[in-house]
């Protein structure tokens, strides 16, 4: 069942434009995907979602944009060149290399099927390395960051100096992170290329464990309020043998996937142990001055680190349902909270003669200004509303003859389709509190 949902939510992501493979053309690479037009706007849509709720929302969070390429010793600082990696081993017969704890090493091979031929397990670093400049030798090796965090505890003095902000606070950045994963399987769930949206909370040592709680409370909540199945999301907390090399206590929010539970979000009270190692490599003080007691210390730092693009994956399970309707008939529908959905209106003329099609075009480019929209003018209006459901769209306007001599449409709501009368004048703002009261029927 699991599996036929995840083959399903595949093949709808490549029929509808939402996720392609990439290089599909020359047989794909695996571990790395393409957004089509409606899973970027999904994915944009996620991260504006986050963004707002994380800075906007909070007055003591600002946001940064560091680069993917850093100076190489902020790895070795961070623990990552040392302690990055999975244990692998290979298989001496055919050559493949698997994780040696997720396969049974007295077993025979998973790919070639003999027994008995792997080979001691070795550390294998996850980080992908280049080479900056025109001479490729050791002293040009750069690595694509295998996460977004250090970037933020790099400009932690630059930050300081430059928005007065005061601990407590946050600085929040979204982006590009990669990894060399062995095991890419489960669609967009672990790639090599993925986004993540993290935010480290500076606070003085002493009272992290406190906001430790408090950013776990917020972060669940977000997910409710982004229109997740509650019963779908639970917390996870870290074991002394799971845990980062770089924590101290650290939780995960689980998402029920088609394949199971599986880590959707990772809270994490990393103490000062980034701002203590960045300090002691660069040889820069980054302690911070509190005026009011005239005390300095290093902050400790509550995490909260999110795949954007496994959240993208998550927002495509919560809302896949294929509902039985009268008379036998199926119909495909995402669920998606207004907020995030691609397209938040399709307008739809019932028939195209009569000034109705102009009518409509009209009122779809009018209604851009506000949301993002579609206008479908072809095939039965049955079909049609069909075709947005499938995509998640979660209001139709349906322009007719009515609509000539009134000036009222029919919107149409996705997850009940029912279907009221409304005047045009009516409309943005009867969608927007639609969309601000939004709950999952
Ligand atoms: N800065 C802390 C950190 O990176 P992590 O638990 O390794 O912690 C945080 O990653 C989140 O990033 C995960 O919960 C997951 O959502 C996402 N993530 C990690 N590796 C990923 C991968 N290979 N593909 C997609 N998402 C990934």
């Amino acid at each position: 069942m699991a599996d036929t949902t995840m083959d399903k939510l595949v093949s709808l992501c490549k029929r509808r434009g939402f996720i392609f493979q990439s290089s599909e053309i020359y047989g794909g690479l695996s571990g790395a995907w393409d957004y089509g037009p409606l899973g970027v706007q999904l994915k944009n849509n996620i991260r504006d979602f986050w963004w707002k709720e994380m800075t906007q929302m909070h007055d003591n969070i600002v946001g940064l944009d560091a680069s993917i390429l850093m100076h190489p010793r902020v790895w070795e600082a961070s623990g990552h060149v040392s302690n990055f990696t999975d244990p692998m081993v290979d298989c001496k017969q055919c050559k493949s290399r698997f994780r040696s704890d997720q396969i049974d090493l007295g077993a025979a091979c998973p790919n070639c099927g003999t027994k008995g031929s792997f080979t001691e397990p070795r550390n294998f670093n996850l980080m992908f390395s280049t080479h900056i400049g025109p001479v490729h030798d050791d002293g040009s090796v750069v690595y694509l960051r295998p996460e977004t965090a250090q970037g933020i505890y790099v400009d932690f003095k630059n930050v300081v100096q430059s928005s007065r902000v005061k601990v407590p606070f946050g600085i929040a950045q979204v982006g590009k992170s990669f990894r060399n994963e062995i095991t890419t399987k489960n669609f967009i769930f672990r790639s090599c290329e993925f986004e993540q949206m993290e935010m480290q909370y500076f606070c003085k040592p002493g009272s992290d464990e406190q906001w430790f709680s408090f950013w776990r409370d917020q972060r669940m909540a977000f997910y409710h309020k982004m229109g997740i199945k509650p019963e779908s999301l639970r917390w996870h907390r870290h074991g002394e043998d799971e845990l980062a090399f770089y924590a101290k206590d650290a939780y995960d929010i689980q998402f029920l996937f088609p394949m199971g539970w599986q880590e959707l979000e990772g809270v994490h009270n990393r103490t000062d142990y980034d701002l203590g190692q960045h300090q002691k490599f660069s040889g820069k003080d980054l302690s911070y001055l509190e005026q009011e007691t005239n005390e300095r210390y290093l902050p400790y730092v509550v995490e909260t680190s999110a795949g954007l693009t496994r959240n993208v994956l998550m927002a495509l399970s919560d809302a896949y349902e294929e509902q039985e309707l009268e008379g036998g008939d199926v119909r495909t529908v995402l669920h998606f909270h207004p907020a995030i959905a691609p397209v938040t209106v399709a307008v739809l003329p019932l028939v195209k003669k009569d000034g109705i099609g102009e009518f409509a075009e009209h009122l779809e480019h009018e209604l851009r200004e506000d949301f993002a929209t579609f206008y479908d003018q072809s095939g039965a209006i049955g079909r049609r509303y069909r075709r947005m459901d499938e995509i998640g769209t979660p209001y139709c306007v349906t322009v007719d003859y009515q609509t000539l001599e009134d000036k009222t449409v029919t919107l149409r709501f996705r997850d009940s389709m029912e279907q009221v009368r409304v005047p045009i004048a009516d409309l943005v703002s009867r969608m927007r509190s639609e969309t601000r009261q939004y709950t999952r029927a």
